[in-house]
């Protein structure tokens, strides 16, 4: 059984992973910050990823021969200023160990101009998110070569819900104004299809450099989500409106449509579109 280190298991992503991981048969081990975590299968340790010594000890400890990068992401103020000193510590304790790291970035990291972007696309973010994640892919690629840097769109699924369909649905219900762009344009990428490329990746170290994990099908947010309360047979009240970025005042990329061509080229995982998604469950269903 092959060692697996997991940092943000208490999130989104990193949760689904660990029980992943677990049900892969992996001996998975998993960090969180402030949630602790139910041991899903695997061991959960409490790690804050912004101390370098503790990073360098924790992963000495587990000994993994692979370690999955999930931790920091946009949810608040303090995650993204961890962004950069968490991958800076833990890509060092990957070197240190020998160990494959798996990184998570974002799309992001571009500027939203220049659509369609390309796995091998430089970086050139416009949000304070996104220049941390580009700093963050720098550190790694610096410290750890062989690394890849994965960068998923938007990841959804309906069970569990994430974040952003969680906020659609609670506005709805609760009669608040929840606007969706319909000028930007993703690639959603289904948590179960991201979940099983980041474990085929963590089994492939001579898989290096950027990897983009786009979704099949480019949608704006408001057809995206209609779909999402279609399937979640929701009726859309008018406090759900479509709106555009280009009217407001928020700084965003707009386009932001992935290919992903190296995932496809070299026959990983798939990363279903949103309507293939939703037709199997409905198949499933059936
Ligand atoms: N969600 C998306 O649509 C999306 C899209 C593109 C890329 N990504 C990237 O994918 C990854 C996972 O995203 P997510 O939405 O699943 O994240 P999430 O649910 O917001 O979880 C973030 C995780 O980071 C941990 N964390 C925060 N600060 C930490 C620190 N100082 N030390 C150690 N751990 C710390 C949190 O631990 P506690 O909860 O225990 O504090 C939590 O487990 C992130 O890297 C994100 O940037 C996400």
């Amino acid at each position: 059984m092959s060692r697996l280190l997991i940092t943000g298991a208490s999130g989104y992503l990193g949760g689904h992973l660990l029980a992943l991981a677990a049900a892969e048969r992996w001996a998975v081990t998993g960090t969180y910050f402030s949630n602790p975590i139910a041991a899903n299968g695997g061991a959960g340790l409490s790690l804050d990823l912004t101390d370098a010594g503790a990073v360098a000890a924790a992963v000495a400890a587990a000994r993994p021969g692979a370690i999955i990068h999930t931790a920091c992401s946009n949810r608040n103020p303090a995650n993204v200023h961890a962004i950069v000193p968490a991958a800076r510590h833990l890509a060092a304790a990957a070197r240190a160990q020998g160990a494959r790291l798996v990184h998570l970035s974002t799309d992001q990291v571009f500027d939203g101009e220049q659509a369609p972007y390309d796995d091998d696309d430089a970086p050139n973010p416009i949000t304070e998110y996104g220049r941390a994640k580009a700093e963050a892919e720098a550190a790694v690629r610096a410290a750890c070569p062989d690394a890849v840097i994965v960068r998923p769109s938007l990841i959804w699924s309906l069970d569990p819900l994430d974040k952003q369909t969680g906020w659609l649905v609670d506005g709805l219900c609760q009669g608040t104004r929840v606007t969706l762009f319909t000028d930007e344009q993703r690639c959603p990428v289904h948590l179960d299809d991201l979940a099983a490329l980041l474990l085929q990746l963590a089994r492939r170290p001579e898989l290096a450099g950027p990897l983009n994990a786009g979704g099949a099908q480019a949608l704006n947010r408001w057809d995206f989500g209609l779909r999402l309360l279609a399937a979640l047979r929701l009726v859309r009240k008018p406090n759900v409106r479509p709106g555009r970025v280009a009217e407001g005042r928020l700084v965003r990329p707009r386009n932001l449509i992935l290919r992903s061509r190296r995932a496809k080229a070299l026959q990983l995982t798939a990363l279903r579109g949103v309507d293939d998604v939703l037709a199997a469950d409905l198949r499933r269903l059936a």
